[in-house]
């Protein structure tokens, strides 16, 4: 397996250009089942993830074309079920369950397992879906639906943890097939979903409401093909934000969309952390003088918990007590057990990390366990002493467009190492 040698020290400096959004064109894709005709999606990151939901959609019989930047799928002829490894071995798969639902009145797909940040249910998914009307067993380790019609009704999606974003997507997909009219409450309010809605909607859908919590669907009786554009990734743009405070340098994130990283942004000039906007541009630039703040992650517009890890990264540079929180994934702490390879100063209290910043870092050897994980240690090395290796960078590659080469770009010293 890879791994990504990381000779620290070196601040951040030059221009970035953030790619389309992972968790945006997931679920666009799985949207492109709900008609026959022809969907272009334009803006798509080449990433691992994108990949296999590409293959994903083709293990269904769909005509699915990966070239750079863009995916053309179209699901002229589509069966209810699909490679079931596939389908297993990527959470995001869940978001075709409502788009076969709706268009097949039947799917049949692998119930997706836990994962290292947490168990990770799907029960306001198949909550969501029954109460349009399917019957929803699981068997075998397979989510088994069926629905002779789908009926909008009123639903009420907030789980203990919040809003759902995926089984926002997932009944909002449903629905936009079924008979009469679908009120989700308590709906997520992340870009990602309203990029989704508005994907569905220039594909003859009716939605309104998406990015508030209550989403108003209208059903219809067809959808149909479209050219779309995904927003930009705001985690990506947050991640190199915090690397360019962390090393502390100067970046310029080009193309993101500052009103999507407003609790970023704010808790980072918070910390100390010169950020502008400049019409599509947003400049960061350490300040001379960083201090710790504390975060909770919370549901959108709250501080995102894709973005906790590269923060907790940031926080073990600066001096003083930072406790971040994590209120919506129960085990994302994984990374700090690795940070401490590199001379961090983290404990784990319940929901709570409690980071002793400012201790000075060294390179080490660490084993990225997440996605956002591994970010965060790409930043900890890129701002540590010496070399760092990043270990199973396959989680990068699963999120992070070309990584090395950007962060080689802003001068970094960084280099993939192939695996044996
Ligand atoms: C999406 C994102 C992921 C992000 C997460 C939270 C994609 C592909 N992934 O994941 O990057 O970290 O949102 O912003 O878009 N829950 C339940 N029951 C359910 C579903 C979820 O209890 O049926 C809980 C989860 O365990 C978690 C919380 O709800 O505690 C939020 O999870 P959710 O928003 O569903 O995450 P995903 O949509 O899977």
């Amino acid at each position: 397996m890879d791994s990504l040698l990381i000779r620290g020290g070196v601040p951040l400096y030059g221009d970035v250009q953030i790619s389309g959004s992972k968790n945006s064109t997931l679920p666009i894709m799985a949207a492109a089942l709900l008609t026959a005709e022809k969907c272009v999606i334009r803006r798509v990151p080449a990433l691992s993830d994108v990949h296999f939901m590409a293959s994903i959609i083709a293990s269904l019989g769909a005509e699915v074309k990966v070239e750079p930047g863009c995916v053309t799928i179209q699901a002229a002829k589509i069966k209810p079920h699909g490679d079931y490894e596939l389908i297993r071995k990527m959470r995001g798969s869940i978001c075709i369950l409502g788009p076969l639902l709706a268009r097949l009145r039947r799917a049949r797909v692998s119930l997706p397992g836990g994962c290292v940040i947490g168990t990770r249910p799907i029960d306001l998914h198949l909550k969501g879906m029954r109460e349009l009307g399917a019957e929803i067993p699981i068997r075998n380790g397979y989510v088994c639906a069926v629905a002779k019609r789908l009926q909008g009704r009123e639903i009420f999606m907030g789980g203990r943890s919040g809003p759902t974003v995926l089984g926002t997507d997932n009944v909002m997909m449903a629905a936009t097939l079924a008979e009469g009219v679908t009120v989700i409450h308590s709906a997520a309010c992340e870009p990602e979903v309203v990029d989704l809605a508005n994907f569905l909607n220039a594909m003859g859908a009716r939605i309104t409401g998406a990015g508030s919590p209550t989403i108003t669907i209208v059903g219809v009786k067809a959808l149909h093909g479209v050219e779309w554009e995904v927003i930009p990734d705001r985690i990506e743009a947050a991640t190199y934000a915090v690397a360019a405070a962390a090393s502390g340098g100067e970046v310029n994130l080009l193309g993101a969309r500052a009103d999507h990283l407003s609790a970023v942004t704010d808790k980072l000039r918070e910390a100390g952390v010169k950020v502008e906007r400049n019409g599509a541009i947003i400049n960061v630039k350490r300040g001379s003088r960083l201090k710790s703040v504390d975060v909770t992650t919370q549901p959108y517009a709250g501080f995102p918990t894709d973005v906790q890890a590269q923060m907790m990264a940031l926080m073990c540079l600066v001096p003083g007590m930072s406790i971040i929180t994590e209120r919506i994934f129960e085990s994302r702490f994984t990374h700090a057990a690795e940070m401490g390879r590199l001379g961090a100063d983290i404990s784990i209290e319940g929901p709570s990390a409690i980071i002793k910043g400012g201790k000075p870092l060294s390179g080490a050897p660490v084993m990225a366990s997440d996605l956002r994980a591994s970010a965060a240690l790409v930043i900890a090395g890129l701002s540590a002493r010496g070399e760092t290796k990043v270990n199973r960078i396959y989680h990068l590659d699963r999120g992070y467009e070309d990584i090395d080469g950007k962060l080689r770009k802003l001068g970094a010293r960084v280099e993939r190492v192939p695996g044996e």
